[in-house]
């Protein structure tokens, strides 16, 4: 019965939810998507799999890594989750439209765990973006960490 959840952030809050996971799924493995390129996915019956949201997407290697292991993945208990700092409908729509409509309606549990506004991690673009876009000046940290227990919960 082993988990292993599989994340791709680019400024760490995605990381910091699959944690937060982990220490909810006694004895599930971390692995970000370069670790993942070598795992063996026979060896979980679980998979959950988080993506970090910009601009609408989940980065590109990791829709493909789910394309390219869809078949696999189909066979296993799923778990989706993204990282965004939308609410609700828009937050919905990114989770479904990130990840194949065959992963999507699989998933034993699926989510948006919201996610940080991290100013110190951003390049001097993404800051500017963020300010004209969000409308706020600084560092914002919005991790739900009642959707992570819940979630949680459904693979027990
Ligand atoms: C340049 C930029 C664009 C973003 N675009 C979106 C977006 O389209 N929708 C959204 O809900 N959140 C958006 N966000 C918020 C991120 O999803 C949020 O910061 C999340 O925590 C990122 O996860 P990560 O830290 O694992 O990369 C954006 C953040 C940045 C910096």
């Amino acid at each position: 019965m082993a988990t292993v959840i599989i994340y791709s952030t680019r400024h760490g809050a995605t990381k910091k939810c699959a944690e937060l996971l982990k220490f909810k799924l006694f004895g599930s493995e971390l692995a970000d998507l370069k670790e993942a390129l070598d795992l063996q996915l026979s060896g979980y019956d679980t998979v959950i799999l988080g993506g970090s949201i910009q601009a609408g997407k989940v980065k590109g290697a990791f829709r493909k890594y789910c394309e390219k292991n869809k078949e696999e993945l189909l066979k296993k208990k799923l778990g989706l989750y993204i990282c965004c700092m939308s609410e609700d409908k828009q937050a919905e729509d990114q989770l479904k439209n990130n990840f194949s409509p065959e992963l999507y309606e699989k998933a034993l549990a699926k989510d948006y765990f919201g996610g940080i506004f991290d100013f110190a991690k951003m390049n001097f673009l993404e800051r500017f973006i963020i300010k004209k876009v969000a409308k706020v000046k600084e560092s914002v940290f919005k991790i739900k960490e009642d959707r992570i227990t819940k979630f949680a919960e459904k693979f027990k």
